[in-house]
């Protein structure tokens, strides 16, 4: 296993499971001098669990961050940052049944066959999305490294159970009314046909998928590194290291191959003296490159595989045919915990990208006086 670390010069690797006793993340390339504290990591880690017991599992981790490396009087050193919440919730029996008998839709079954059985399956092990309380921590840092550079990256429910908003929301919508709801949708009555539908399938032992827009904004132009790291394939690997992430497309992204050049073309025209262009089918990248217009990411999201229902499986130790029913304390959705995962994801990535690309320094604010030393 040599693959939980992402990135090049902002690497982020994240550690823990379900149920072993923490989950964190180390970040290694982190400029010196930016002003960071467990509050605000904070801040950002409160915004996973949404505070409606009905829309989410019954597991409710307080997730308090520490932070045990890398800062000093309030500031990063230029050290590796790293960072963890204990799980003090977890409940392994709930899942003793599923040790044999492998959850459909879930990772039970691929990784009992990689890892030869010796995977912590217990709630789902390494593959649960509580790994993603990983992904938030490493991507506050981000988020707040990228703001010192006007980047802000927002995302927010777009539809669940096939119940889509209507109208595109405005940045202020998305900022102001995204968090105000449990399922993370910025328009209040779609939000409520939306949390309405999820009580309803969880009532029915079933679940939700549905989809997320993230949108990143003031990305300057000629981020990437084409053609293997260019910042569109970055980005979706990214975002598909979270689970239950099955699909990723820019700007008009599968709508595009249904369209002429004349219509999916971006005219470009100067405005406030830069390079806009007039629409934003490319989803702010061209050539694995930002263009400087908002890149606009959509994830689907499938519905939570551990559901009440009877299911078939299989007796891997029997090696026969089984039916399972899941029990313990699973999401009936998804999508509003993972908002902040994909946020996350993609300030990552672009902290990676502008820091190689030299726009973000290795020192933010410089402090000694090197020259007198010498
Ligand atoms: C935030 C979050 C919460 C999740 N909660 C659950 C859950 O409660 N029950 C479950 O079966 N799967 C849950 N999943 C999804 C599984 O972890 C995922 O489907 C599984 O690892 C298989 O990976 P794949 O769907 O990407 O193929 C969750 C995923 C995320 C991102």
């Amino acid at each position: 296993m040599t693959a939980n670390s992402i990135g090049k010069a902002f690497v982020v690797t994240t550690f823990g499971e379900s149920h072993g006793r923490c989950v964190g993340a180390v970040i290694d390339g982190c400029p010196a001098g930016l002003p960071l504290s467990e509050k605000e990591v904070q801040a950002e880690l409160d915004k996973r669990i949404p505070k409606k017991p009905e829309i989410t599992s019954g597991r409710i981790e307080k997730d308090i961050v520490e932070i045990l490396s890398g800062t000093f009087e309030g500031h990063t050193t230029g050290a590796p940052i790293c960072m963890l919440v204990w799980n003090k919730e977890a409940v392994p029996s709930e899942y003793d049944i599923i040790k044999n008998l492998p959850r459909p839709g879930h990772a039970d079954y691929t990784a009992y066959v990689k890892y030869g059985g010796f995977n912590d399956y217990r709630g789902g092990g390494r593959f649960s999305g509580r790994i993603t309380a990983s992904f938030v921590m490493a991507g506050a840092v981000a988020k707040k490294l990228l703001r010192l550079f006007g980047v802000e990256v927002l995302a927010y429910t777009k539809a669940i159970g096939g119940i889509e908003m209507k109208e595109t929301p405005t940045l202020e919508k998305i900022r102001e009314e995204t968090y105000k709801n449990p399922v993370r949708c910025p328009d209040p009555v779609c939000a409520e046909a939306i949390e309405k539908a999820i009580v309803e399938a969880r009532k029915e032992g079933d679940s939700l998928g549905g989809i997320v827009e993230c949108i990143a904004l003031n990305v300057p132009a000629g981020v990437g590194e084409p053609v293997f790291d260019a910042l569109d394939a970055d980005i979706a690997k990214a975002i598909f290291a979270v689970p239950a992430v099955k699909g990723v497309e820019f700007g008009a992204g599968f709508k595009a191959a249904t369209m002429k050049g004349s219509e999916n073309n971006d005219p470009y025209v100067i405005s406030d003296d830069k390079v806009v262009t007039l629409t934003n089918n490319a989803g702010g990248v061209l050539g694995g490159l930002s263009n400087g217009m908002p890149v606009v990411v959509r994830v689907a999201i499938k519905p939570t595989p551990s559901i009440a229902k009877k299911q078939k499986t299989v007796n891997l130790a029997e090696f026969k045919e089984a039916i399972l029913q899941v029990k313990g304390r699973h999401d009936p959705c998804i999508v509003p915990k993972a908002i902040p995962a994909i946020e996350s994801m993609v300030a990552i990535v672009l902290a990676d990208h502008m820091i190689r690309a030299g726009i973000i320094p290795r020192i933010l604010v410089g402090k000694g006086n090197v020259g007198k030393n010498k």
